[in-house]
């Protein structure tokens, strides 16, 4: 069923039993997908929220331009075993004269994406804190592909004692190795066939860990080296880093989170993988 209104969507979900939530911003693609569906698995209920969340992005990003079909992507929640689509306007989420933020402070929203998009994670928790008081989840799925968003929710859900459980799903991938993500359709062909490099150079960083590089350094000098390879790759950054809270590691013990931003032409595209000492 698709719902538009907050009142509607908590009178249809209550005492239906357990709720698992999948919030996105629509267009959606198997990783949602295969959000939903470990949604389906775990609860009696699923809600999915498709809402492009203003606040999330600044002034010269692409809130106006991000890609929306809510028939499409109702359609498809609900194959995949969402019960609930919630589609709530600007205005039915954010009142008039809106002043209150869920703000996750210190390094964890600093590096990676908070370094280039500084208010963007402050959005992100705000409208998630607000999804969770509306749609009240037992379990709240979230991607790999955003580690950092992960982490920052996990952390607000502990700090604030809010009593959901936060379940983290692999990343899905295209046949060649690409990340999927709602922003690839703006990569042109060019673009879209150098993009997997990301992945490839993921993936050989595993590979020189695995084999026991410890050095951050170098295992960074080496992401950089092979996403340099291709012409049209703009790097954001390239870190690697503690895979528990963001903090800057010089060698890996166990296990490190690496994570890159690159930009193909005007597209900004992310990947991370965690790194692994055999
Ligand atoms: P959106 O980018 O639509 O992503 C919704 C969820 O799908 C996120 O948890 C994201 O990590 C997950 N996801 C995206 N691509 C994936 C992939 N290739 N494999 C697995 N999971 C993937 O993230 C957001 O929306 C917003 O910030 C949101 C949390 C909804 C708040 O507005």
């Amino acid at each position: 069923m698709l719902v538009e209104s907050i009142q509607e969507l908590r009178k249809q979900t209550k005492g239906k039993g357990s709720v698992g939530f999948v919030p996105t911003m629509g267009y959606l693609h198997q990783g949602h997908l295969s959000l939903i569906k470990a949604a389906k698995k775990d609860n009696d209920l699923v809600v999915v929220s498709v809402f492009v969340n203003p606040t999330q992005f600044a002034p010269n990003e692409d809130f106006e331009s991000y890609p929306r079909d809510i028939d499409r992507d109702y359609k498809l929640a609900v194959e995949a075993g969402a019960d609930y689509v919630f589609h709530p306007s600007v205005d039915e989420m954010y009142v008039p004269g809106a002043s209150t933020y869920v703000n996750v402070e210190g390094p964890i929203t600093g590096q990676l994406c908070g370094a280039s998009r500084p208010t963007h994670f402050k959005g992100v928790t705000s409208v998630v804190n607000t999804l969770f008081n509306i749609v009240k989840p037992d379990r709240a799925y979230f991607g790999q592909k955003d580690a950092q968003q992960a982490i920052i929710i996990k952390k607000m859900v502990r700090d604030l004692h809010m009593d959901v459980e936060v379940v983290v799903c692999p990343i899905i991938r295209e046949e060649d190795g690409l990340a999927m993500s709602s922003r690839n359709v703006y990569l042109n062909e060019d673009e879209r066939s150098q993009a997997v490099i990301l992945n490839q150079a993921l993936t050989e960083a595993e590979g020189v860990v695995a084999k026991g590089e410890i050095s951050v350094a170098k295992v960074v000098e080496g992401i950089v080296a092979k996403i340099n390879t291709v012409p049209l790759a703009e790097i954001d950054y390239v870190s690697v880093l503690s895979n528990f809270d963001l903090s800057d590691i010089e060698q890996i013990e166990d296990e490190a989170l690496a994570a890159v931003a690159v930009r193909f032409g005007k597209t900004r595209l992310i990947d991370n993988r965690v790194l692994k000492l055999k």
